[in-house]
């Protein structure tokens, strides 16, 4: 078991024109088990995607420390691996060449790349498209072969900035269950990040809720459709449960606190 810990983080951006800082991010403390599958959410430019580069390590935080199992993370590492929404694959690669990719950077065998490629391109359920260039494939596919190429270098977790935003809804419901299953294959921690309430109840165990100016977490909250849905429950039948409508008005509430004043 590992942990991804973000310790008492604020995060200061230079304002342009502006001779003080402001305050995006601040006193964030999350710790993240890799058995947990996490999902932020908040307001759009509550600091979601900044909360992410921070445990990336693409970013430094102005106060606080990320560690990973104990240990200060200096930059980005093979342990967190990242998919981004509209994440760049090779167009002059094929599906296994992306997947393979990262494992030529740390030096692996070009035999032992193709059989490893082929391996998690099935785990992603694309057995047969190896060898398909990236144009061939639907928004849908390219999502998978990013996911699969984010799994090669075996992180411990997995971050992942909206990656569904940009499907259609049918190809997002399927790839929310597709991210369940590949969450409890891989037995890699998730951090992920979304705009839908339905997508955070659906996928997570725990839903953070981030809100805005500076960006802070208001709360915590165990959640178990995921579970459900694992277990075969359809999204429909979840989604009429009472427990499941009571947290995504709690959800909507939290969410959406000040916006009614702003409104009345
Ligand atoms: N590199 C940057 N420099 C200055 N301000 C930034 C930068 N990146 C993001 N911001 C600002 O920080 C706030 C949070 O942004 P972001 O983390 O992208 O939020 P979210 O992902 O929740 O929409 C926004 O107000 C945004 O404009
Ligand atoms: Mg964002």
């Amino acid at each position: 078991m590992s942990i991804l810990s973000l310790q008492s983080l604020s995060l200061d951006y230079a304002e342009k024109g502006n001779r003080q800082s402001r305050r995006v991010l601040d006193g964030i403390n999350l710790h993240i088990a890799s058995d947990e599958f996490v999902v932020v959410i908040g307001r759009s430019g509550s600091g979601k995607t900044s909360l992410l580069n921070l445990a990336a390590g693409f970013t430094q935080p102005t106060e606080g420390r990320v560690l990973v199992d104990g240990k200060e993370i200096d930059g980005p590492g093979v342990d967190r691996a990242v998919v981004f929404q509209d994440d760049a694959l090779y167009p002059w690669l094929t599906a296994a060449g992306n997947v393979a990719f990262p494992l030529k950077l740390q030096g692996v065998t070009k035999g032992e790349r193709q059989r490893r490629a082929e391996e998690l391109l099935a785990k992603v359920g694309l057995d047969n498209a190896g060898g398909k260039n990236i144009w061939e494939l639907s928004g849908g596919m390219r999502q998978r072969v990013g996911i699969a190429r984010a799994l090669a270098s075996g992180p411990r977790f997995l971050l992942l900035d909206e990656p569904l935003g940009a499907l259609d809804a049918l190809t997002r419901s399927r790839m929310q269950k597709f991210l369940l299953d590949v969450w409890t294959e891989s037995r890699t921690g998730a951090l992920l990040i979304t705009h839908s309430i339905d997508e955070a109840l659906l996928l997570a165990t725990r839903v953070i809720v981030l809100a805005p100016d500076p960006g802070r977490i208001v709360a915590d909250i165990r959640t178990e459709f995921g579970k459900a849905l694992l277990e075969g429950k359809s999204v429909k039948e979840i989604k009429s449960l009472t427990a499941f409508k009571n947290l995504h008005d709690e959800l909507t509430a939290l969410i959406h606190a000040d916006e009614e004043e702003i409104a009345a």
